[in-house]
């Protein structure tokens, strides 16, 4: 489903900054973790895959059928629609409430007002925060924020999951909980791309595991563990 070929990016005035030559390929409903030091190039990996970021020449980033690195700008919100994208500080509109941050996702992806009011309570039971819906961001804890933007995430019913170091504010407890959340929507069929730093948490997920290191893939384990090369 998702295929890196010959992945490069040069930052001027960095090292080794970018990505040099990474190549994986992630199969439909894969649940996936990216893993290397900060710096290594893991969410230069995932905002490649929105078009957020482009690829150095001879570069091939393809979703399905579809060369992201070729999409031209004004196409790039079409794709946009079919990733979702959480991040550690949950972007979330603060003078929203929680049911206002999923559905204004919604209505600028052009939902009607019948499937708002359908699915934002429906997502919002889903990720465990239904009792919030009318609650603004800063009455929330850090796990009950990052739920509301996973909530948002799910909104338009992606066919895959971006998940940058989305439980590095949280305390273990809530990260689980994070984790499980993901593991359960992965579980219903949406794949799963989760760039981490978290050793317990990779340890106990037992699944795949990549491991970027100075912008190349040093490892790629099917059913890895969290290790870091020296530098
Ligand atoms: N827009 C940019 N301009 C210049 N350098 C960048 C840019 N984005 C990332 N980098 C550099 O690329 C490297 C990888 O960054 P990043 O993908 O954010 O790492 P990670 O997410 O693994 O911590 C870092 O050295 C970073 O400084
Ligand atoms: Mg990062």
């Amino acid at each position: 489903m998702i295929k890196f070929k010959n992945v490069s990016k040069k930052f001027a005035g960095s090292e080794y900054g970018g990505l040099n030559n990474v190549n994986f390929e992630i199969k439909n409903g894969e649940f996936v973790s990216i893993i290397g030091h900060s710096g290594a190039g893991k969410s230069t990996i995932l905002k490649m895959l929105i078009g957020e970021m482009r690829p150095g020449d001879g570069s091939e980033i393809w979703i399905e059928d579809i060369r992201v690195e070729k999409i031209k700008a004004e196409f790039l919100p079409y794709l946009r629609r079919r990733i979702g994208y959480i991040f550690q500080d949950y972007k979330l509109l603060n003078n929203r409430t929680v049911f206002e941050n999923v559905s204004l996702a919604m209505e600028v992806a052009g939902a009607t007002r019948k499937e708002i009011q359908r699915d934002v309570p429906r997502l919002l039971e889903l990720v465990g925060i239904a009792d919030k819906s009318k609650n603004f961001p800063n009455e929330l804890s850090g796990g009950e924020k990052q739920r509301v933007s996973i909530a948002r995430a799910l909104s338009h019913n992606p066919i895959l999951l971006l998940a940058d170091e989305p439980t590095s504010n949280l305390d273990k407890a809530n990260s689980f909980d994070i984790i499980s959340l993901l593991l359960k929507i992965n579980n219903s069929g949406t794949t799963v791309i989760l760039a981490t730093h978290d050793r317990e948490i990779v340890d106990k997920l037992k699944k795949r595991v990549i491991t970027i290191h100075k912008g190349s893939v040093a490892m790629d384990q099917e059913f890895g563990v969290y290790y870091l090369p020296d530098y």
